[in-house]
C-alpha cells in the first residue's frame, strides 16, 4: 500500500481552503492508502505563538481532523513535535538545501513582504522542514492546495539529491495530489486572491462558522457592477465567487448562474444568497461535530497517544537507516 503524508499549520481554525484543498482528500484517501496525517506545530513556530496560543491551536486543528471524518482506527494523526526524528532529519537534509533555492522559495518571498521584520532561518528552512515530514514515512502522494506545489517540487529535489551524495535509491519521489485530480486554490472573499488565515477577516469561511456568521460574510464578499455584453469573460473578483460556488453546490446550479451571468440577468445578491445556503450545507455534519468533540478531551488524548506511538515507530526506523547510509556507526 503506497503511503500518504500531510500536515496543516497549527495556526488557527480551519477554513474551506484548508477543507477542499486538503482535509477532504484526506478522509477521502485515508481507505486507499496508509496514511499519515499530522499538526505542523513546528512550523507554526515561525510566526512565535505564545504558549497558550500554540496549545490552543493544536488542539483545535485535531478536533477539526477528527469532525471532518478523519478515522483514527484507519489514518495515523499525530502532532508533529511529538515525534522529534523529523527535526533530526531536517538537520540531515538542510546540509543539502542551498540558501539560494531556499530564498528563491514563492511562500519565502511572500513571507519576507508581508512580514520583512521576522525573517528568521526557520523560515528561510521550512521548505526543508516540510521534505523532512514527508520523507520520514516515504510518502509518495501528497495531498495539498496547489500553494504547496512548489514545496513538494523542493522535496524531491532535495530527496534525489540525498540519493546522489550517498549512491542509494533510499528516498522515493512524492507527488502533489489532489483526489479530483487538479491541485486546487480556493479564492476568498476579498476579491484578491486565496482563502487565507492571515488575509483579514471576513476573507475566510472557518468551518467552526455558524449559518449566521457564513450568511453574513458571503454578502459582504467583493462584486462589480455587473457585465454590460454577455458571454464576456468574468473579472476576477466574480470568477472567484463562481470558483466557490463550483467547490460547494452542484454543476446545474453552477451552469444556471453561468448562463444568467452570460444573458447579463445575474443578480449578484441571489447568487450569493445560494452560495451561503451551499456553504452552509456543505460544512453541515463538520460543525456539528466540532462541537462535540471539542468537548471529549479523554478522547482526543487517545488519539494523540495513539497516533504518535505508530508515527514514532515508523519515524525511528527511517531515522535510523538515515543515520546507517550517511555513515554514522557505533564505536
Ligand atoms: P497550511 O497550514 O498553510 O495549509 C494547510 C493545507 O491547506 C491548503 N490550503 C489551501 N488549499 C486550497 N485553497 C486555499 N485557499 C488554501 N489555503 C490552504 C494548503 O495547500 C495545505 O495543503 N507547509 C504546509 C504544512 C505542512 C505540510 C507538510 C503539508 C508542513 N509539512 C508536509 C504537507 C506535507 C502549510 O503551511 O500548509
Amino acid at each position: 500500500m503506497e503511503t500518504v503524508v500531510s500536515g496543516i499549520r497549527s495556526t488557527g481554525k480551519l477554513h474551506l481552503g484548508n477543507y477542499y484543498g486538503a482535509v477532504r482528500n484526506f478522509v477521502k484517501m485515508q481507505h486507499e492508502y496508509n496514511c499519515y496525517f499530522f499538526i505542523a506545530d513546528l512550523h507554526s513556530l515561525t510566526t512565535h505563538p505564545t504558549p497558550e496560543d500554540l496549545y490552543a491551536n493544536v488542539r483545535q486543528v485535531m478536533v477539526e481532523y477528527l469532525a471532518a471524518g478523519i478515522d483514527p482506527e484507519v489514518a495515523t494523526i499525530y502532532i508533529q513535535s511529538d515525534v522529534p526524528e523529523v527535526v533530526e532529519l531536517y538537520l540531515y537534509l538542510n546540509m543539502n538545501a542551498y540558501i539560494g533555492e531556499l530564498e528563491r522559495a514563492a511562500s519565502f518571498k511572500d513571507k519576507v513582504r508581508a512580514n520583512p521584520d521576522n525573517v528568521n532561518a526557520g523560515l528561510l528552512t521550512y521548505p526543508v522542514l516540510m521534505a523532512a515530514d514527508i520523507l520520514l514515512h516515504h510518502a509518495v502522494k501528497v495531498p495539498v492546495g496547489k500553494d504547496q506545489e512548489q514545496h513538494l517540487e523542493m522535496t524531491r529535489t532535495f530527496a534525489n539529491r540525498f540519493n546522489r551524495l550517498y549512491k542509494t535509491d533510499y528516498f522515493a519521489e512524492p507527488h502533489a495530489v489532489s483526489f479530483n485530480k487538479q491541485l486546487v486554490k480556493i479564492p476568498g472573499l476579498d476579491g484578491k486572491g486565496k482563502m487565507g488565515k492571515s488575509e483579514g477577516e471576513g476573507n475566510a469561511i472557518y468551518l467552526s462558522d455558524s449559518p449566521e456568521v457564513i450568511r453574513k460574510k458571503v454578502m459582504r464578499a467583493v462584486t462589480d457592477s455587473g457585465p454590460t455584453q454577455p458571454n464576456q469573460p468574468k473579472p476576477e473578483v466574480i470568477q472567484n465567487l463562481f470558483t466557490l460556488l463550483e467547490a460547494v453546490s452542484t454543476a446545474d446550479t453552477v451552469q444556471h448562474f453561468d448562463e444568467l451571468y452570460n444573458t447579463c440577468q445575474i443578480r449578484y445578491g441571489d447568487l450569493k444568497k445560494q452560495l451561503a445556503e451551499d456553504m452552509i450545507a456543505a460544512t453541515a455534519s463538520v460543525r456539528e461535530r466540532i462541537h462535540d468533540i471539542s468537548n471529549d478531551n479523554d478522547y482526543i488524548s487517545k488519539v494523540i497517544r495513539q497516533g504518535n506511538e505508530k508515527a514514532r515507530e515508523s519515524a525511528r526506523k527511517t531515522v535510523a537507516e538515515v543515520r546507517e547510509i550517511i555513515g554514522f556507526r557505533k564505536f
